[in-house]
């Protein structure tokens, strides 16, 4: 069975579209069946991955809306073994319009039950908001990832978060866990990164990836080009981090890294920790 992974945090631009495509290109180049849906009407994922929104017919807006088989909906991309279901403009009335339709918060998680055989991993893009497309991806996942931007008022808006969470917990998915927390846009020429790398490890603990995403340009030119850094610049530092993302997060999954060619003749494979780097991760 696969696991869900709703990709969460009511703030805006903390990189959780970078995080969704980036850690998902990672988790198919290692190997895994993956499939992200784009629930945020932006539809950033979609065009991270260079699909064209002007046109796009069917996004996961008829599956949730419209009862429209998910399956017709999932498109390749230029990934092996990653395929998405992509948002369009209309899912920005999808809130008003999911409010009085019955079991409202459970459409999203209905929709995946048939799917969740197919995939090792299914990744949900939420938008910034707590409303009911966010509450939809809790209810539907196994996991939550959280991503937090190295910045003042970091935590800001956790707790709220968290208590979404446990109320999504209390009537709706009592198995809903924490995956872990990803600290993006590390500036390590700032105090004020590690500094708030020291502070939410004080709150957070072993739910905080040891994995650091660092500011890197690359990372933030990848989407203009429609391609995740993987295949835009796989050498860059932004790359590297999100690769070690992504195995650490198998390895917590107990999911063994492959072997390289190179490695395939020697012994145990490697695996990747910390990514922190020493000069500002902007190459
Ligand atoms: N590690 C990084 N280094 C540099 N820029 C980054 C990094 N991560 C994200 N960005 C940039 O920051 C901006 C916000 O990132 P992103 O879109 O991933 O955040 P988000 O949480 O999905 O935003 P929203 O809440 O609007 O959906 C984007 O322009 C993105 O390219
Ligand atoms: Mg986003």
């Amino acid at each position: 069975m696969g696991q869900i992974i709703a990709c969460a945090n009511q703030k805006g631009g903390v990189g959780k579209t970078t995080t969704v495509v980036n850690l998902s290109t990672y988790l198919a180049l290692a190997g895994d069946s993956v499939l992200v849906i784009d629930l945020d009407p932006q539809g950033n994922t979609t065009s991270g991955f260079g699909l064209d929104r002007s046109e796009i017919k069917h996004s996961v807006y008829e599956a949730i809306i419209e009862d429209a088989r998910v399956t017709d909906l999932i498109v390749p991309t230029e990934v092996p073994g990653l395929s998405i279901v992509p948002s369009s403009i209309s899912l920005a009335g999808a809130e008003v319009e999911l409010a009085p339709l019955p079991q409202r918060e459970r459409r999203l998680a209905r929709i995946l039950t048939d799917l969740v055989a197919t995939y090792d991993y299914i990744i949900l893009d939420c938008p910034p908001s707590l409303g009911l497309l966010t509450v939809n991806a809790l209810t539907a996942a196994d996991a939550v990832v959280i991503p937090i931007q190295c910045e003042y008022y970091a935590l800001e808006g956790l707790s709220q978060l968290i208590a979404t969470i446990n109320l999504v917990r209390n009537h709706l998915n009592p198995d809903l866990a924490i995956k872990g927390v990803v600290l993006t846009m590390y500036d390590p020429r700032t105090n004020l990164s590690s500094e708030v790398d020291a502070e939410v490890r004080k709150h957070l603990g072993s739910a905080v990836f040891d994995t650091i995403i660092p500011r890197s340009v690359r990372l933030s030119e990848a989407p203009s080009y429609g391609l995740p850094i993987a295949l835009y610049r796989p050498d860059s530092k932004g790359a590297e981090a999100y690769a070690a993302l992504a195995a650490e997060m198998r390895e917590r999954d107990g999911r063994p890294a492959p072997i390289s060619r190179t490695e395939a003749g020697e012994a145990a494979p490697k695996s990747s920790r910390s990514t922190r780097t020493s000069d500002g991760g902007a190459r």
